[in-house]
């Protein structure tokens, strides 16, 4: 006898850039040197104290099920740390706490949308906004980005058109994976003005808020009218190399965040207890936290993006967030005669070991897209090996 799956399964989404990981993975096994530009995951270990905090919460005996919307003194960190540098008055009923920063994208949908409503969501994107919209039976409408002068923008010509068609959700992820771009102050004045005239519930992806190089934080919940309409994932994953800990945190307005707890009491309960007081130990610092993380990422940066404008047929913008690049790779895709981008990954892989996603991985490619994007993300390969990695490539694509 087949066991029937669910219906609703033939409409769940993943993570293709892990299929990528795991085609490296048998290389790498088969003796190839691999250079692992394909995985967001962090090399970087997680600051001392958090690691220390942890481990003495566990001694303590906060070994239990603590409350399901996270142990109070975290709530109200996350709510000063994200209430100052969001000039919001934030408390801890703001504040429900996460295994992780994706759960706030599921949890969101299910408590924001009903079947059959528009969403309006980033593609390229991170995947799990369609897999979670079209799971719970809503209708996601994608919006693109353009190169501008430098780095992408918006297509807002796709925003208005979705908002012409009705959306009442938009997922909208400043500072961007895979494009690395951030938006100008007066594109994001912009969205929220659009979000606020059409009365839309909006979803503020901030996994990579606090990894900036430059430039003044900005976020769409602190512009007039969307305090009250926007829930901001957080997550301690990047800011602090904690990828594997899972937390994270769902922010917004007090009673939309009850309603998620109540999603966590059904899910897992809580989240993990000791690592809480990690995450506390690290947002009240650490010498080795956030500065020195933000310090290592940028130098890998400045190597990759000059090493990459310095490959014929590439062209590289320099994001001022986020640990990924996404080149123009259409010219030398030309040049080596390769007309799909799936296929000149894999030729780049075996010929070089050099393993990246592409604009694939995120998202169908829209009507009308001509230029060929792969993603490199440097969180987790040193400068030595960026550098071995991109001769490698230059030598193959000259
Ligand atoms: C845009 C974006 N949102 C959310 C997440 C999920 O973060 P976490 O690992 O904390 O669940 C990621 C992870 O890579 C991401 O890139």
């Amino acid at each position: 006898m087949t066991i029937p799956i669910a219906e609703r399964m033939t409409r769940i989404g993943t993570e293709t850039a892990f299929a990528v990981s795991q085609e490296a993975g048998i290389l790498a096994r088969q003796g190839k040197k691999i250079y692992p530009f394909h995985l967001g995951d962090m090399n970087i270990l997680t600051p001392a104290n958090v690691m220390e905090a942890a481990i003495e919460a566990m001694k303590k005996g906060k070994t239990g099920y603590c409350p399901t919307a996270g142990i109070p003194e975290l709530r109200e960190a996350v709510a000063k740390d994200v209430g100052a540098s969001h000039h919001l008055p934030l408390t801890a009923e703001n504040v429900s706490i996460q295994p992780g920063g994706k759960p706030t994208i599921g949890k969101f949908i299910m408590a924001a949308m009903n079947p059959g409503d528009k969403v309006l969501y980033p593609n390229p994107g991170y995947p799990i906004y369609e897999s979670q919209i079209e799971f719970h039976g809503g209708a996601g409408l994608p919006y693109g980005y353009k190169e501008g002068r430098s780095g992408f923008i918006l297509d807002m010509e796709a925003i208005r058109k979705g908002l012409m068609a009705g959306v009442k959700i938009l997922i909208y992820n400043n500072y961007q994976n895979p494009t690395g771009a951030s938006s100008p102050k007066e594109e994001m004045e912009e969205l929220a003005r659009l979000a606020v005239e059409n009365d839309l519930f909006v979803l503020a992806d901030e996994a990579y808020f606090d990894i900036r190089y430059g430039g003044e934080p900005l976020s769409i919940v602190s512009f007039p009218g969307m305090a009250d309409r926007t829930v901001i994932l957080y997550t301690f994953s990047k800011k602090f190399a904690m990828t594997g800990w899972r937390l994270g945190a769902a922010i917004g307005p007090a009673r939309f965040i009850e309603n998620i707890s109540k999603i966590n009491v059904n899910d897992e309960s809580c989240s993990n207890h000791f690592i809480q007081y990690g995450a506390l130990a690290g947002l009240q610092g650490s010498s080795d936290g956030p500065d020195f993380i933000m310090a290592t990422l940028k130098e890998r940066r400045d190597v990759l993006v000059e090493l990459l404008n310095s490959i014929p047929g590439i062209r590289c913008f320099q994001p001022e967030a986020t640990f990924y690049v996404f080149p123009n790779v259409t010219a030398a895709m030309r040049r080596k005669g390769v007309p799909d981008v799936e296929e000149f990954r894999k030729l780049c892989l075996e010929e070089t070991g050099v393993s990246f996603c592409t604009r694939r991985h995120f998202g169908r490619p829209l009507p009308g897209e001509t230029e060929q994007y792969v993603r490199f993300a440097y969180s987790g390969i040193d400068v030595s090996q960026i550098k071995e990695g991109m001769a490698k490539l230059a030598a193959f694509l000259k």
